[in-house]
């Protein structure tokens, strides 16, 4: 890729250029998703995902008091198939769809073609700066956004805290690091990381769009629906990994032909976000919610009529994205809302 070979990034900025350089970053120029790309996500993998997330849209509405004007927006949309199966459901319910404004913010040129193209039937309109759409009840939907938001990397050692760098120098790519005032950093972005902390893993521009949207939240109602993949407990850990051809591979080769992901702390998401004294937070993970969402009987209902082939098919998938040892328990749901909403639709399950 086309950065200068003398340089030595911090690691956000290095993941930054391989996932989003105009010309040879990852999600800039191909499709990653599916059989032939390096990954799958839950809404290609079946689109009774969409359906149930587009179920739970609607009761979500009705307990902001089912508003004219509703914003749906969808936070980095990939090829746009759960925003193109969530309008087709939701047309099946008219007193909601027809509130609706859907909205696509994505970073990729590529890929927002690739979502136009998907999405060609339906009104959509694509937003590169969330902060302007700025009225009415507004949800927002990231699935797997998080993600793929470039991170930082600490490491507490005797001497204090190192921040991580890449080193870009000749061949040789390698990590490095450079000593920091953590103390200094926490005072920057007004919120303590490093308590009780090894390992800090965080993004600046994560951290900015949970400010911007709680914001937005707090002044216009709504909430937003975060599902990725990530662990609840305080303590962080590393999570770093490159993913090439469905398999891990290491961060520092393929550059720009490989998606550079991590697990979200979504403690310390909920800790961020409990910053905003109107707003709470629920979690729970991905088997619990599309359960007690009903993804078992609606499956049943589906495959009724279909070939005993295509009944196992879609069964197949189903337990993909349930089991416990696949994106089940790995995957987690996070709603962030109004405290005065009692909202729980998905979220009842212990
Ligand atoms: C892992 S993919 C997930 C795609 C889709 N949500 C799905 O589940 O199939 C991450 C998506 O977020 C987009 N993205 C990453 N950073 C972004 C940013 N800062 N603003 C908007 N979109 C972004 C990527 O281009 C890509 O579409």
């Amino acid at each position: 890729m086309k950065i200068s070979r003398s340089t030595s990034l911090p690691l956000d900025k290095f993941i930054e250029l391989a996932l989003y350089d105009k010309d040879s970053g990852y999600y800039m120029k191909k499709n990653p998703f599916g059989k032939e790309g390096d990954f799958i996500t839950a809404p290609n993998i079946t689109r009774l995902f969409s359906e149930i997330i587009a179920i739970w849209i609607i009761t979500f509405w009705k307990s902001i008091g089912s508003p004219k004007k509703f914003n749906l927006i969808e936070l980095g949309a990939g090829n746009g198939e759960m925003l193109k199966v969530i309008t087709e459901t939701l047309k099946n319910f008219p007193e909601c769809f027809n509130t609706c404004y859907f909205i696509i913010h994505e970073k990729s040129n590529f890929l927002i073609n690739q979502q136009q193209k998907n999405l060609k039937s339906e009104k959509i309109s694509w937003e590169k700066d969330i902060k302007n759409i700025n009225s009415y009840p507004t949800l927002y939907l990231a699935n797997e956004f998080f993600d793929a938001i470039p991170i930082k990397q600490f490491f507490k050692k005797k001497e204090g805290w190192f921040e991580r760098y890449v080193n870009l120098e000749n061949s040789n790519v390698k990590f490095t690091e450079k000593k920091i005032d953590i103390t200094k950093l926490e005072k920057n972005i007004n919120f303590e990381i490093s308590k009780n902390q090894n390992i800090i893993e965080y993004s600046p521009e994560a951290f900015q769009y949970l400010k911007d949207i709680c914001k937005i939240i707090e002044k216009n109602d709504g909430g937003m629906l975060i599902i990725d993949y990530g662990y609840l407990n305080s303590k962080m850990h590393e999570t770093l990994q490159a993913i090439n051809n469905h398999k891990h591979s290491n961060v520092l080769e393929n550059i720009g032909d490989s998606d550079i992901t991590y697990n979200i702390n979504f403690n310390l998401f909920q800790k961020f976000t409990n910053q905003f004294d109107n707003l709470n937070s629920i979690v729970t993970n991905q088997k619990k919610f599309l359960t007690s969402m009903g993804i078992l009987q609606r499956a049943e209902i589906v495959s009724k009529n279909i070939p005993f082939s295509k009944k196992t098919d879609l069964f197949y998938r189903i337990r993909r994205l349930l089991d416990e040892k696949q994106m089940g328990e790995l995957f987690k749901v996070m709603l962030i809302k109004k405290i005065k909403n009692r909202f729980k639709t998905g979220f009842q399950v212990d």
